[in-house]
C-alpha cells in the first residue's frame, strides 16, 4: 500500500492571531489542487480556533502542539482533548523535543497523552529523536526503540491506524544541520522494522513516519524521495507560507 505524505508545520511560539490568518489566507491559494499530501498546521493554542475557521472548506488540516491526558481538573496551563475537541482539531503533536528538554516531559508522559487521545478521532504526531551526544557515543538505535517502546506501551495495533511517529534527530532541531537523506533513511527503516516487530507487517508498511529537523525547500526533494520517509515535521521554514508550500510541492 501507498502510503499518503503529510507535511505538518509545527509553528512553536510564533504568529499571532492576525498573522495566522495572514497566512492561512496566503496558503489557500496555492493548495486548492492538491490532494495527494495531507497538510496540516499547528499553531499556538490561541490561534487554533481561526485556523480551523479559515480552513474549513479547504485540505488544509489542523493539529495542536500539546494536550494534556487528564479530563479535566487544577492543572494551570494545560489544554485538556475536550478543548481541541471543540474547536474541533485533526492532529496533536506529542512528545516534542522542547517539550521534553524544556517541560519535563518523558516517555511516560508522552504515553500517557497518546492513549488519552487515541480514546478521540483526534490524530496523534508522536515524536521520538536522539541527542547529539547519544548519536556520537553510537546509541541512536538505542534511545530510539527505547523512546518507540514506552511512548507505544499498551497501544494496540487498531489503534496504531491512526498514529503517525516524527522523527527528529534533536541535533538537527532548529540548528539547520539537517541529518542527510542517507541517515534519516537509516533510522526511519529501524523504526519500521521495531513496528513490524512489535505489531505487524500491516502495520508497519502502513504506518507514516515522518522526518523533522531544519528541513526547508532546499532539502526536501532528497529527503522525501526516502523510502521510508512519508513526510516532514516542518518548524523553521513553516512559517514562510512560500516556503512551506515549496516543500509541500516536494511531497507530491
Ligand atoms: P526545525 O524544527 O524545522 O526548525 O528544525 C522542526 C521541529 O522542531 O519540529
Amino acid at each position: 500500500m501507498k502510503r499518503k505524505k503529510i507535511i505538518a508545520g509545527n509553528w512553536k511560539m510564533n504568529h499571532t492571531i492576525a498573522e495566522t490568518s495572514g497566512f492561512i489566507n496566503e496558503i489557500k491559494g496555492h493548495v486548492s489542487e492538491i490532494s495527494d499530501v495531507d497538510i496540516v498546521l499547528c499553531p499556538t493554542f490561541t490561534s487554533l480556533q481561526t485556523a480551523v475557521n479559515l480552513t474549513r472548506d479547504t485540505i488544509v488540516g489542523v493539529g495542536a502542539q500539546n494536550v494534556h491526558w487528564d479530563r479535566n481538573g487544577a492543572f494551570t496551563g494545560e489544554i485538556s482533548l475536550a478543548m481541541l475537541l471543540e474547536i474541533p482539531v485533526d492532529y496533536v503533536i506529542l512528545g516534542h523535543s522542547e517539550r521534553r528538554q524544556y517541560f519535563g516531559e518523558s516517555d511516560e508522559t508522552v504515553n500517557k497523552r497518546l492513549k488519552s487521545t487515541l480514546t478521540t478521532l483526534i490524530k496523534p504526531i508522536v515524536c521520538i529523536g536522539e541527542k547529539l551526544g547519544e548519536r556520537e557515543s553510537g546509541i541512536t538505535e538505542k534511545v530510539i526503540a527505547r523512546q518507540l517502546n514506552d511512548s507505544l506501551n499498551g497501544i494496540t495495533a487498531d489503534q496504531m491506524d491512526n498514529v503517525v511517529i516524527a522523527y527528529e534527530p534533536v541535533w538537527a532541531i532548529g540548528t539547520g544541520v539537517t541529518a542527510t537523506p542517507d541517515q534519516a533513511q537509516e533510522v526511519h527503516a529501524f523504526i519500521r522494522n521495531l513496528i513490524n516487530e512489535k505489531y505487524s507487517a500491516n502495520v508497519s508498511e502502513n504506518i507514516r513516519i515522518q522526518y523533522g529537523g531544519s528541513v526547508k525547500s532546499s532539502n526536501a526533494d532528497d529527503l522525501l524521495s526516502q523510502p521510508d520517509i512519508d513526510g516532514a515535521l516542518v518548524g523553521g521554514a513553516s512559517l514562510d507560507c512560500s516556503e512551506f508550500v515549496k516543500i509541500i510541492r516536494s511531497a507530491e
